[in-house]
């Protein structure tokens, strides 16, 4: 692709009016390929849809610049759409997350300006809390680890002493953050191992206390008695870097750490030396700090980690459903109704 400058970018993007039999035809941005179905509804409720096929993620700017000449965003993936790039795109009248995290756009700021902002909840819980599950299992048994002995040749000589597991029957699991996807994980522990529930939360949610007997507790108190603390908060000033050295030392030796909410959630540095140090028994991350993973990250090496390239929502029926719901906040935004999905419903007061 060639290079061109911001002040380029903005001159080529312009102020293009599409009409179509004197009809003008709102138009959106989607910042990368998504399931077809959701474009295809928007098209369908008369909107122009252009997505950005390269694959690689636009720069802010490129993103300004494109955003200009549209009416509506779809944003999926890890563009800030901070104070910066809202003032610059002001004349937005939607922006569609193609996620339930909302963490990386200024919420405030976007309230400031009047511009609704949606995002995909409930539809992608349970694919979110099968992808803890996975995690934790495959830590406890130490299934990519085992899976890398084949790979290198090493699967050799039987030794009843070497590689071994733990087992999660009857454990107790600690959930931070009982939310929609914190309750489908302590569900699925709950059913599959008889797992003990545990969790501290800003609310009681008393739908897991009533079926499932989980139980509030202060947050030191989950990091002692968790033999799993599983992660499924949402990133905001409260959490951010949250789980650290002096967090991580409070948990027991034997206990799993599973995140599969945001990885500026934990400090992969102190995460490493507190599995180095055998301070925690292993950890399973669908989210990292920073994200990509390198390759040669020690984690990626430790027969008690299981790491996935955050695949929380990746599958072909949750995808589908999410693209519903962006279409929806899409459709209902540039009708000037409220949107189903918003994330900063103050947009909606006074
Ligand atoms: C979400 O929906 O927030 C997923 O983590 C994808 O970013």
């Amino acid at each position: 692709m060639v290079q061109v400058s911001f002040a380029e970018l903005c001159k080529h993007a312009g102020k293009e009016i599409v009409k179509v039999a004197g009809v003008i035809i709102m138009k959106v941005f989607i910042t990368r390929k998504i399931t077809e179905t959701g474009v295809q509804l928007m098209r369908d409720a008369g909107l122009s849809v252009t997505e950005w096929t390269e694959k690689r993620d636009l720069t802010q700017e490129e993103l300004i610049a494109h955003c200009k000449n549209y009416d509506a965003l779809v944003s999926a993936g890890p563009n800030q759409l901070d104070r910066y790039f809202l003032n610059a795109c002001k004349h937005l009248k939607v922006i569609a997350l193609h996620s339930v995290g909302f963490d990386n756009v200024d919420l405030a700021e976007a309230t400031r300006l009047k511009i609704p902002v949606g995002n995909t909840p409930g539809v992608l819980s349970k694919t979110t809390a099968d992808t803890a599950f996975l995690l934790m299992l495959a830590v406890s048994r130490k299934a990519f680890f085992n899976h890398r002995r084949i790979l290198n040749g090493q699967w050799g000589f039987f030794d009843p002493t070497l590689n071994l597991g733990i087992e999660l029957d009857g454990k107790t699991l600690g959930i931070f953050g009982m939310g929609n996807i914190g309750t489908e994980m302590a569900k699925r522990c709950h059913r599959a191992y008889d797992m003990k529930v545990i969790y501290h939360n800003r609310h009681r949610n008393e739908q897991a206390e009533k079926e499932f007997g989980a139980v509030m507790v202060s947050f030191d108190e989950l990091l002692q008695q968790s033999d799993v603390l599983s992660v499924h908060a949402s990133l905001n000033d409260g959490s951010r870097a949250l789980f650290d050295k002096q967090v991580f030392t409070k948990m027991k030796p034997s206990s799993i750490f599973i995140n599969t909410a945001r990885g500026a959630m934990h400090n992969e540095k102190d995460l490493t030396e507190a599995l180095q140090d055998h301070i925690i028994w292993g950890a399973g991350l669908d989210v990292t700090n920073p994200e990509p993973m390198q390759p040669d990250n020690p984690l990626l090496s430790m027969d008690n980690v299981a790491v996935t390239p955050h695949i929380g929502t990746c599958t072909e029926e949750t995808r589908e459903k999410m693209v519903r719901l962006v279409a929806a906040n899409v459709i209902a935004g540039l009708k000037g109704e409220r949107i189903p999905y918003p994330v900063n419903e103050e947009v909606y007061r006074g």
